[in-house]
């Protein structure tokens, strides 16, 4: 490994209302100039208090062309689409939908024990030869999702690999890293990035030096090209998201819930929705 990744871009998340009026922490949203493909949009929903009253969630909604990633540390998101699934994604828990030609979906957040609802959500683009392919699921319970522990060090592997540990989340078309990453103060830790890929990092407790600069939560980075990515804690513990995938370098045409490759293929999305075809 000779080329080490540093910062090229960080970005202070803003809160957004979204859904039914939930509140939310967006730092990357679906834009034309794809500037983080294969990466779409990353949300960070955080309640913790009470006064917020009831959590209206995400009612009935069509997704396409997209794989949506959600992944809870507190509280749960229940989830019920158009054909027929329904579950709950509870802490720990990892979902990755692969949209494809279409689902209608129902997100639900609910509290913890503790009052507290966090989680993120992380959209993914699919290729155009997979943009109308068979909508699938990846459920991962919280227990199958291994953990690479060592010396101040651990990292809950998704997507991807760390030192061997092996995610369970395979044959996503963006051959994703995605890992959840925990740094005790004063360590450091080296992983390997397939050169060519991008990657990013959101950082949402503590603070961590990244390439050569300190970047204090909650802040989402994006890193230049390389071949690896070096991380160093000083004084405080780092937690951070670590997500890498192959670009596609195709053209994107975002339309809320749905990213296609041109705006023909979101006028004929809409045109199936309005006529009641869009559910094969
Ligand atoms: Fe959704």
């Amino acid at each position: 490994m000779t080329n080490s990744r540093t910062i090229s871009q960080i970005i202070e998340p803003q809160y957004v209302i979204e859904g039914a009026g939930v509140l939310l922490r967006r730092s990357i949203a679906p834009h034309k100039s794809n500037l983080f493909d294969p990466f779409l949009l990353f949300d960070h929903f955080a309640f913790n208090d009470p006064v917020e009253g009831p959590i209206r969630g995400f009612p009935m909604h069509p997704h396409r062309g997209i794989e949506t990633v959600t992944y809870m540390l507190e509280g749960s998101t229940a989830h019920r689409d158009s054909l027929g699934n329904s579950g709950l994604i509870g802490p720990g828990d990892v979902q990755w939908m692969t949209s494809g030609r279409g689902i209608l979906h129902e997100e639900m957040p609910r509290r913890g024990p503790s009052g507290n609802i966090y989680g993120f959500q992380l959209w993914v683009n699919l290729p155009s030869h997979l943009k109308m392919t068979e909508p699938r699921y990846q459920e991962v319970n919280a227990a199958t999702i291994p953990t690479y522990e060592k010396d101040g060090i651990k990292i809950r592997v998704v997507a991807g690999q760390v030192n061997g540990v092996v995610g369970p989340v395979t044959e996503i078309a963006a051959s994703p890293l995605y890992l959840d990453v925990e740094l005790a103060a004063d360590n450091e830790w080296t992983q390997p990035i397939e050169a060519g890929h991008t990657a990013i990092a959101y950082v949402f407790e503590g603070e961590g030096v990244f390439g050569d600069q300190t970047v204090e939560s909650v802040r989402m980075i994006k890193f230049s090209d390389g071949d690896h990515l070096r991380v160093k804690t000083e004084n405080s513990s780092v937690r951070f998201m670590l997500m890498a995938g192959a670009p596609f370098k195709e053209p994107i045409a975002p339309y809320g819930p749905f990213v296609m490759n041109t705006m023909e293929e979101i006028q004929q999305t809409l045109i199936e929705l309005r006529n009641g075809t869009f559910i094969k």
